[in-house]
């Protein structure tokens, strides 16, 4: 059985059409053709751009020439009022004094140090499971924000500030739904004018709670007293090139982003692991037994998860939480043959790179046992990037890379994840890849042995 995969649309539709589908969802309005192409160029009346599928060129954008290849400022056109300035959509010399002061936080000594953080998050997610069925990605969501205020700021999910920033990014996404749309059309003009009034206000609220615990931590920090975590790492450490901190302002930019790329994505890359799991018993049976290793485990047990990181590594290609990137032409290009002017928006799209038909063996198929063949090993560098690559990669790859397979295999030790006949999941792409109605899966606890 192939994992389920939106239907592309036709070979050629209208502009109108085109639009409409484009406003259900990004994935299943784009062509077939797209998973085997190279280069794919959409003309309309209003813009050009360009989908990039060929591993050259995908270097040359992010990794060989990525000043050249600046953040599109229609991405920030939506999600401003909620992240300011922060790394995700600033450019140029901000962006990298950003980067500077934010990446240690993120190195390998320090994963190792927000260990006990994830797994006490990791804990508190199984003992909230149950049984009988249930929505897993709403499930995801709450255990993935619990480990980001757990790493970032030392409190669990339940603390009150904690708790009301979730359930306004719950609203927040719902006034927002489609982050990358912005690309192919401008956005605000599309959205209805209310939606766009509760998207500020929500923004604002969360802006407002985010400000009230980096304004602590800023005190904490200053009498001496604050814990030694992810947000006070990154307001502790100074530019090695300029000498100076982030001010409280700056930091909340940043917390904005730290919680809406780091807790939507991983939430929707567990939920789609659990239910590839659901759809193949064997392979969950192998990483519930891999995952008795987890007996009072320290952050050396990572090593021995490898089944675990192989099915996560497999969900994020299949159904890579962020489905297509954007940056923008700052000069006049050639891509293969082709003139791309100045301005023009570049579309990545690891959805279609990570199933190109060219390039993977069986690419629509569940196979975690690739990543130990040639071909998925040669794959996996030239064809994907679910934290895309270059300078600009996501700083919390590594992070979600142990977060991901360490909570997969803590529930799987303790629960049995099953189908429900006809509710498979539908993939649409809003904010991240999610399922049209939700992710149900039956839960049953595993009998203690
Ligand atoms: C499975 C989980 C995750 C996935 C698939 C993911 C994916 C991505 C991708 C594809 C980008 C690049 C977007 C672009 O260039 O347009 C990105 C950027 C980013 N991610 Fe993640 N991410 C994940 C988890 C996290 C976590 C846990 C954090 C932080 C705690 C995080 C923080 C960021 C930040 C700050 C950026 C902006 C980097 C920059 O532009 O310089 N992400 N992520």
């Amino acid at each position: 059985m192939i994992p389920p995969k939106p239907k592309p649309r036709a070979d050629r539709v209208s502009l109108w059409r085109y639009m409409r589908l484009f406003r259900q969802d990004i994935l299943s309005a784009q062509p077939a053709r797209l998973y085997r192409a190279w280069m794919a160029e959409f003309k309309t009346p209003f813009f050009s751009s360009f989908m990039v599928n060929e591993p050259a060129l995908l270097d040359v954008v992010l990794k060989e020439r990525p000043d050249d290849f600046p953040k599109s400022d229609r991405i920030g056109e939506g999600l401003r009022p909620l992240l300011g300035d922060s790394v995700f959509l600033t450019n140029g010399e901000t962006w990298k004094r950003q980067r500077r002061i934010i990446d240690p936080a993120f190195e390998g000594g320090r994963l190792r140090d927000t260990f006990p953080a994830m797994l006490a998050a990791a804990e508190a997610a199984c003992a909230r499971m149950g049984s009988g069925e249930v929505e897993v990605e709403e499930a995801m969501s709450h255990a993935a924000a619990d480990v980001i205020f757990r790493t970032l700021f030392s409190i669990p999910i339940e603390h009150e500030v904690a708790a009301q920033v979730f359930t306004q990014f719950r609203d927040y996404q719902r006034t927002q739904p489609i982050l990358n749309l912005a690309a192919f059309l401008p956005l605000p003009r599309f959205l209805p004018r209310g939606h766009r009034r509760r998207t500020r206000e929500t923004a604002k609220a969360i802006r407002g709670l985010i400000t009230r615990l980096t304004a602590e931590r800023m005190a904490e920090i200053e009498a001496g007293t604050a814990p030694d975590d992810l947000a006070t790492k990154i307001m502790t450490t100074a530019d090695p090139l300029t000498g100076q901190t982030f001010s409280t302002a700056e930091m909340v930019d940043q917390v904005a982003i730290f919680f809406l790329a780091g807790h939507e994505t991983s939430a929707s890359a567990l939920a789609w692991t659990l239910y590839l799991m659901a759809l193949y018993p064997e392979w969950q049976d192998r990483v519930a037994e891999e995952a008795q290793a987890l007996e009072n485990p320290d952050f050396s047990v990572m090593s021995r998860l490898k089944l675990s990181r192989d099915v996560f590594r497999e969900a994020l290609r299949l159904y890579p939480p962020v489905p297509m990137m954007v940056r923008e032409a700052a000069c006049p290009e050639r891509f293969r043959d082709r003139d791309v002017p100045k301005g023009a928006q570049i579309v990545l799209s690891p959805w279609h790179l990570h199933r190109h038909e060219r390039l993977w063996d069986n690419p629509d198929g569940f196979d975690p046992n690739r990543w130990q063949t040639e071909n998925g090993r040669r794959c996996m560098r030239e064809a994907y990037m679910p934290f895309s690559t270059g300078p600009r990669v996501c700083t919390g790859a590594g992070f979600a890379m142990v977060e991901g397979p360490l909570l997969l295999s803590m529930l799987l030790k303790r629960y049995r994840f099953e189908r429900i006949e006809g509710k498979d999941p539908v993939p649409v792409a809003f904010l991240t890849v999610r399922a049209k109605d939700g992710i149900h899966l039956s839960v049953t606890p595993r009998q203690e042995a």
